[in-house]
């Protein structure tokens, strides 16, 4: 419905009269929903106790039997204690009943096997008090509650409020509540055949006043109440959606989940995840001393993540163990991407890749929509459109580019359609309820849907990637994942029936927020089976966006926020949702730079693309209705102003693509909260307005039109140097002058960092280049950074074809060394590229200059010079010019006062 509608309207009403389109009617709310509802409006949960002598500790398991005392039912509780800095609670019926539990593919494999034992405190009739090492936890019997504590500070309360609530299989009765067993919302009916198997579940955070995570919405980074004026009186929602025109500030959950939330006070960061992929409410009530929320699944199981590690990036990294760490992106990948709705024929393709070249704006990617293929039936061309699609990708290929085509996991029923036809065939696709092949309606009209629950599945999916079964494919080509939520225009809520049935008889209510991973998989794994075929050595990493995601999807590929609009609203409320998903282990991610629906004007076009620099996954994109809006289309001021932001993205390509090695190794975000940066200082844990780009970048994006002066928090405890001009600027919160030209960024004393300044027309064209090094001093006059270099597009880099060194400064002496970390090869590539430019900030002031002794050889005089080229005119650093430092070795630099 949702996009037959709307486009059957953008036809014939143009795109202005869309502006207030989200139909909140068209989506469930809380007391619309029977499960939530129920389990909502529960006063007091059903009352479940620990059966007396049924607890047995066995090291770091402990299991003990529950009684729910309204119904003389009994479950299992198992609680383990992990190494890796978690504490996992999991709780199914007893007998097992064959609930459903999330397939263990979804997580890394053998993430359960590193444990750590609990040794016991103290026990007594009515409670047991185990400690795991710094970690201690209290259960209480009578009723079940878990208290568990960090280094002495209380972290989190399991059921602390007795809203715990587990709905057990059992026969239908006569006499059952309406919705237990059947439930019709907008003519659609969800049969139920297993009827109610709800979890509700309160967890308390003692002492915090601040929760993140669980997105996907476009609302505030700290969590607002749920018990506010509309729209604040509805609880978040996990369930993969396409939603149509999103409204910009709301609780209403969009197109991927990750059921993660983080607490953060001074001095502790905890972290919770819920592994359930089923359709889950979280409620958030802020109260003077705590934080209480509760979580209610349709179905599952409670299988419950705590992360004790006590800061936010112990909290990352625990879970990366679980969920994984973002796969290292090819380095094109990280360059500026251009998209739209659609790029019509070969002929516009040259014509676009030409005005890049033509206005010297570089680029990496290409990207055409869904009106490439022959009627919507992916992995084919419009012949008449697109009559030579690898020549076409040669073309780009010889200029360094690639090109992306869009594939959606809706297939079009049509028997001449190979895709169909031989998935039909082998039966790939999902059923309905009845069990004959699921037809639902999308941009081809009928449709089926991969079952790619299924691993077998998903290996016929890949195997359609290897260049000979995608014709007019070639090794340029990479892909994007749309509409796998997955999007049905005519299902309920715009997604597929509950009572679908997948791979194993699973019906859809349980995996429903798995569907766009696992199809993400199969696609992400159909690339490297192709790269494994060009290069069967060292293969070629996969590039797959997709829009749907869930806990795991940072080992696929990148996501961005889907349909978002050209407005400021959205412009602005891009950053707390990307810093949203850097908090919850997803960092490569996006926002359509432009908006997607609607015509931005210069300013905002302009203002999005010096934000959009800083986003991890950098894309610009715009609605097959929109006017055209290729950088150079809003006039020749436009232009270069968005010249020099692009620009600015590829100078700094070597601090993102280090900052995406440490994601990669350790779970870290690229994108950061001040508070994750500043994780003492209060005034900080809910600024959105500005964010880190990793440890070293503050920036601050300008989200209003007719700016001149903006109010910018530098946080104490640091140095800041204005990022364009090299001056130092004091740490508080002061009023910046701002013009069109740029937006406010600062560079933390403490960091170096590693650039390229020269331009160039796209990554590949800057492989050889020379780096420059930022070495920007804090107040002892020290700094630390590192740089990673690998080939940029294989995963020889995973037999240690990569070079990691850090860069120290101290006692007025740079030096180059390799880079260590616990647990990761050590590097062995070498690359004959030097350093040609050491730019220092904040040397104190010398009378007579300083010079430099580069290995105790020769002296070279630091001179007054610019920070960066990109604004040459300031003269604010002391730079060391052509030093000739090899990237590869070891060196040293000493700075002499003259
Ligand atoms: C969806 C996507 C959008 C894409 C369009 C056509 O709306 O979110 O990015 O352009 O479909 O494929």
């Amino acid at each position: 419905m949702r996009a037959a509608i709307s486009c059957l309207l953008l036809v014939t009403l143009g795109i202005s009269q869309l502006a207030t389109a989200f139909k909140e009617n068209e989506f469930k709310k809380c007391a619309q929903t029977s499960f939530c509802s129920r389990n909502r409006n529960m006063q007091q949960g059903a009352n479940f106790d620990i059966v007396p002598g049924s607890i047995v500790l066995n090291t770091a398991t402990l299991t003990a039997t529950l009684l729910n005392k309204g119904f003389d039912k009994h479950l299992q509780l198992t609680v383990t204690s992990h190494s890796d800095g978690f504490i996992r609670v999991l709780v199914d019926e007893l007998p097992d009943v064959g609930r459903y539990q999330v397939p263990s593919d979804v997580l890394v494999s053998g993430w359960e096997t590193k444990k750590l034992a609990f040794k016991e405190e103290s026990r007594t009739s009515s409670a047991i008090t185990l400690s795991g090492g710094e970690t201690k936890l209290v259960l209480n019997f009578q009723p079940f509650s878990l208290a568990i504590s960090v280094k002495g500070v209380p972290a989190l309360q399991i059921n602390s409020r007795n809203l715990f609530n587990f709905e057990h299989r059992r026969p239908k009765q006569e006499n059952d509540p309406a919705g237990f067993w059947e439930e019709t919302w907008m003519g659609h009916t969800d049969s139920k055949p297993k009827g109610p198997e709800a979890i509700s579940l309160d967890l308390v955070f003692p002492g915090f006043q601040h929760v993140y995570g669980i997105p996907e919405r476009a609302t505030s980074l700290s969590l607002r109440s749920t018990n506010g004026a509309a729209p604040y009186g509805e609880p978040y929602r996990l369930y993969n959606l396409d939603v149509f025109e999103y409204l910009d500030d709301h609780p209403f959950g969009l197109y991927g989940s990750i059921p993660v939330m983080l607490a953060h006070k001074k001095g502790l960061t905890v972290g919770v995840f819920w592994l359930n992929a089923a359709e889950m409410f979280v409620d958030v009530v802020k109260g003077r001393s705590e934080v209480g929320t509760q979580w209610i699944a349709e179905s599952g199981i409670l299988d419950l993540f705590v992360f004790t590690g006590g800061s936010a990036p112990a909290v990352l990294s625990s879970y990366a163990r679980v969920a994984g760490t973002t796969a290292l992106p090819q380095l094109f990948s990280l360059g500026y991407h251009q998209c739209r709705w659609n790029y019509k024929d070969e002929e516009d393709v040259k014509e676009v890749d030409g005005g890049f070249d033509s206005h010297e704006i570089p680029y990496d990617v290409l990207w055409l929509d869904i009106e490439h293929t022959n009627g919507k039936r992916y992995l084919t061309w419009d012949s008449s459109l697109f009559p030579s699609p690898v020549a076409m990708q040669e073309d780009l290929a010889s200029r360094g580019r690639q090109m992306v085509t869009i594939v959606d996991p809706h297939v079009k029923r049509d028997s001449g359609y190979y895709i169909f036809s031989e998935a039909e065939k082998a039966g790939h696709f999902v059923k309905n309820k009845h069990g004959s092949d699921f037809d639902g309606w999308c941009w081809p009209g009928s449709s089926s849907y991969l079952d790619v629950t299924s691993p077998a599945v998903r290996e016929w999916w890949a195997q359609q990637f290897t260049l000979d079964k995608y014709q007019g494919s070639t090794k340029h080509l990479y892909i994007w994942n749309d509409m796998n939520e997955p999007s049905v225009f005519n299902g309920p809520e715009i997604t597929m029936q509950k009572d679908n049935l997948h791979y194993g008889n699973v019906e859809h209510r349980d995996n429903h927020n798995l569907y766009g991973i696992y199809y993400h998989m199969g696609t992400a794994e159909g690339l490297k089976l192709r790269g494994s075929q060009v290069d069967p050595e060292n293969g070629d990493r996969p590039f797959v966006l997709s829009r749907a995601f869930f806990s795991g999807t940072q080992r696929v590929g990148p996501i961005w926020t889907g349909d978002n609009a050209a407005q400021w609203s959205h412009l602005k409320v891009s950053v707390p949702m990307l810093l949203t998903l850097g908090l919850t282990g997803l960092p490569y991610s996006g926002a359509d730079v432009g908006g997607f629906f609607g015509n931005p004007d210069a300013e905002l076009m302009t203002r999005w693309y010096q934000l959009g620099i800083y986003y991890p996954f950098f894309r610009g994109h715009a609605h097959l209705e929109t006017q055209r809006r290729e950088p150079w289309l809003f006039g020749p001021e436009t232009t270069a102003r968005i010249r020099t932001a692009i620009r600015g993205r590829y100078t700094l390509l070597p601090y993102i693509y280090t900052l995406f090695r440490f994601a990669n190794t350790s779970g870290l975000p690229i994108l950061r909260p001040l508070w994750y940066e500043f994780p003492e200082n209060e005034d900080l844990f809910a600024v959105e307005e500005e964010f880190m780009a990793g440890p070293a970048i503050l920036v601050k994006p300008i989200v209003a039109p007719g700016v001149s002066s903006v109010d910018v928090t530098l946080p104490v405890g640091a140095r800041w140097y204005d990022a364009l001009s090299g001056a130092a600027v004091p740490a508080r919160s002061r009023s910046q002058r701002v013009t069109l030209d740029s937006i406010p960024v600062y560079y933390r004393g403490g960091n170096i960092l590693p650039l390229r300044e020269r331009p160039r027309r796209s990554t590949a064209a800057q492989l050889a280049d020379p780096y420059t090094l930022v070495v920007a001093l804090d107040d002892k006059g020290e700094a630390t950074g590192s740089l990673y270099v690998d080939d940029g597009r294989s995963f020889a880099f995973q037999r240690g074809q990569y070079l990691h060194r850090d860069f120290t400064m101290k006692s007025l002496k740079l030096s180059s060394s390799k880079h260590v970390e616990p647990g990761v090869p050590s590097g062995a590539l070498t690359v004959p590229t030097t350093i040609e430019r050491v730019v220092f900030l904040g040397l104190p002031a010398s009378k007579r200059g300083y010079k430099a002794l580069i290995g105790a050889k020769h002296a070279v005089p630091l001179e007054p010079g610019p920070l960066t080229m990109l604004a040459p005119q300031y003269e604010n650093a002391l730079v060391l010019r052509k030093p000739g430092l090899p990237v590869s070795h070891d060196w040293e630099v000493e700075i002499v006062a003259l």
